[in-house]
């Protein structure tokens, strides 16, 4: 017995060492935390449960025999955040290089297996030089049973991914199919195919961090969410994504107590939107002076600026956020925003978290690089979002709201529940100049004709009424009461029931 425990205690100690403290000194070197210390700040101190410390890899090929670490490279278990549960997997590095064997997968496999049955977020911290070389297919057999979960887990418990090292080749695709990717900047990458492979078929000279790093992914192909300094940042942020989100489809999101009144109103959005309808304004200021506490945690800040989405709380209770920004492309709709707002909006839906929609739209974007991109297809995966989404859904119109967009953002149209336009709100096929232009195109060599054409056109569809006269909007709401007027629409829909026809699945054109 005393020998037992006492060799417990020494393979105990061979996991947690994990590669040995020189590979652990090389990953600090680099600025990376180990696996183990990654968990340590992500969990509430004490609170973490490990699971298969001591599981080995079986592989007898390119003397993997004589190599043992217990652990296999990887660390899992299940812990809380805040008081609730979570499960984690966390790729060790240092044991040989994070990479996945059929043992590895196995232990990933083994925490979304239970966090789906018990409804619970898991948590991936990716740090991996990918499929375990000396185990051949075993361990691309053990990466699809990872996808497999992945996909069974989509839309069921919330699943975050953080990329805190190398990801590449078919490894990418794991957190390619969860909810959020996050990445810390200058150690993480992601490709699925590395700088030397890019080099020889395409003859493109890039880094590693230009071809996947975290700006890339943030800025330009808008696959990860956001991203940060450093690990101990990401691991922090990873809690507060957490703290908007509930374990599971079967549970509403959280409720925190709220101190900030649902009636507060704020007078200075009675002048946010200039006399100019064409000049900008930023409608962030809008969202911070909405929400609770002013505090707003946006998702994609940097990717397709023209629409603005990111988790908040109406008197205490989660939302989701999806507004047109008129500071970026005057907000028009285009293939990225779509698909952005898109993504977002089902994620809501498939959490049960309301979405409240701000509108100031003058369309979507024109030419020939979105229509040859596919706008018509990419542009109706928001209004498929917007129309399959059975969430309460709150929507103010500040200005814009025009054509085919004023359709997609959240109408009534859509099972939009509440709709509120501010009194700056145009309603219409189109903006003034463009309709008289088509419609009085005989007149169109008598400027002052089209000066009146306009002016007609104008009084007649730049302003709320048309659309409030047809229960379109169900009131004009002044900008300074925005926060109180949400906030009831939001209460009075707390228990709102809607089934969409059973089917296997729709077939949104992706
Ligand atoms: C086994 C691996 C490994 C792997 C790294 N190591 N990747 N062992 N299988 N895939 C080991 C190294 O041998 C080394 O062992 C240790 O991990 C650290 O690696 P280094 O190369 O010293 O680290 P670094 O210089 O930081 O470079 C990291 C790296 C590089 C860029 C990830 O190791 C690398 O290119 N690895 C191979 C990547 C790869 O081709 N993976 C397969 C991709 S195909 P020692 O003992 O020296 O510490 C794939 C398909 C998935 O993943 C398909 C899914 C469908």
């Amino acid at each position: 017995m005393q020998d037992i425990i006492r060799r417990l205690e020494e393979k105990r100690e061979m996991a947690r060492l994990g590669g040995g403290k020189k590979r652990i000194d090389s990953q600090h070197a680099k600025g990376k935390l180990t696996a183990r210390e990654r968990i340590e700040l992500l969990l509430d101190d004490g609170s973490f449960e490990e699971w298969d410390m001591f599981k080995e890899h079986r592989c007898t090929d390119f003397g993997m025999q004589e190599e043992h670490v217990p652990g296999d490279g990887v660390v899992i278990g299940y812990g809380t955040v805040n008081g609730r549960l979570i499960f984690v997997f966390s790729q060790d590095f240092t044991v040989f290089g994070g990479s996945l064997s059929e043992t590895h997968a196995e232990k990933i496999c083994k925490v979304m297996d239970h966090a789906m049955k018990v409804g619970a977020p898991v948590i991936g911290l990716n740090d991996s030089g990918g499929a375990r070389i000396q185990e051949g297919v075993a361990s691309l057999g053990g990466y699809a049973d990872v996808f497999q979960r992945n996909v069974m887990a989509s839309g069921v418990v919330p699943q975050i991914s953080l990329i805190m090292g190398p990801c590449a080749g078919g490894a990418v695709y794991s957190p390619a199919m969860t909810d959020f990717i996050f990445m810390v900047k200058d150690s993480s990458y992601m490709f699925v195919t590395g700088p030397e492979v890019v080099k020889t078929v395409t003859h493109e000279e890039v880094t590693a961090e230009q071809l996947g790093g975290a700006v890339t992914h943030n800025t330009k192909s808008g696959v990860a969410d956001l991203a940060f300094e450093n690990d101990v940042e990401a691991l922090m942020m990873t809690r507060r994504l957490i703290s908007f989100l509930p374990g599971s489809n079967r549970e509403k999101p959280p409720s925190v107590p709220c101190v900030d009144p649902a009636d507060r109103i704020d007078m200075s959005l009675d002048t946010l939107v200039p006399d100019n309808p064409n000049a900008s304004y930023d409608m962030k200021e809008l969202i911070i002076k909405m929400v609770d506490d002013h505090d707003f945690f946006e998702l994609q800040p940097d990717y397709a600026k023209n629409i603005i989405i990111g988790l908040a709380r109406m008197e205490g209770s989660t939302v989701g956020i999806v507004a047109n920004q008129p500071l970026v492309l005057a907000g028009c709709l285009d293939i990225k925003s779509s698909i952005k707002a898109a993504r977002f909006v089902r994620f809501c839906d498939a959490f049960n978290i309301p979405v409240v929609t701000l509108v100031d739209v003058p369309g979507f974007m024109p030419g020939t690089s979105q229509e040859y991109g596919g706008i018509i297809k990419h542009g109706a995966k928001l209004l498929y979002a917007y129309a399959e989404c059975t969430v309460p859904k709150v929507t103010v119109i500040t200005r814009k709201a025009y054509g085919g967009a004023y359709d997609v953002m959240s109408s009534k149209h859509l099972r939009g529940d509440v709709n509120f336009a501010w009194p700056s709100a145009e309603i219409a096929v189109m903006g003034p100049k463009g309709a008289v232009e088509i419609i009085f195109r005989d007149e169109k060599n008598d400027p002052a004709k089209i000066a009146g054409r306009e002016a007609e056109y104008k009084a007649k569809f730049a302003n709320p009424f048309v659309a409030g006269a047809r229960g379109f909007i169900d009131d004009v709401v002044m900008p300074h009461e925005t926060r109180k007027r949400i906030c009831r629409s939001l209460a009075m829909l707390k228990d709102k029931k809607l089934d969409n026809p059973w089917r296997k699945h729709g077939n949104i054109p992706l």
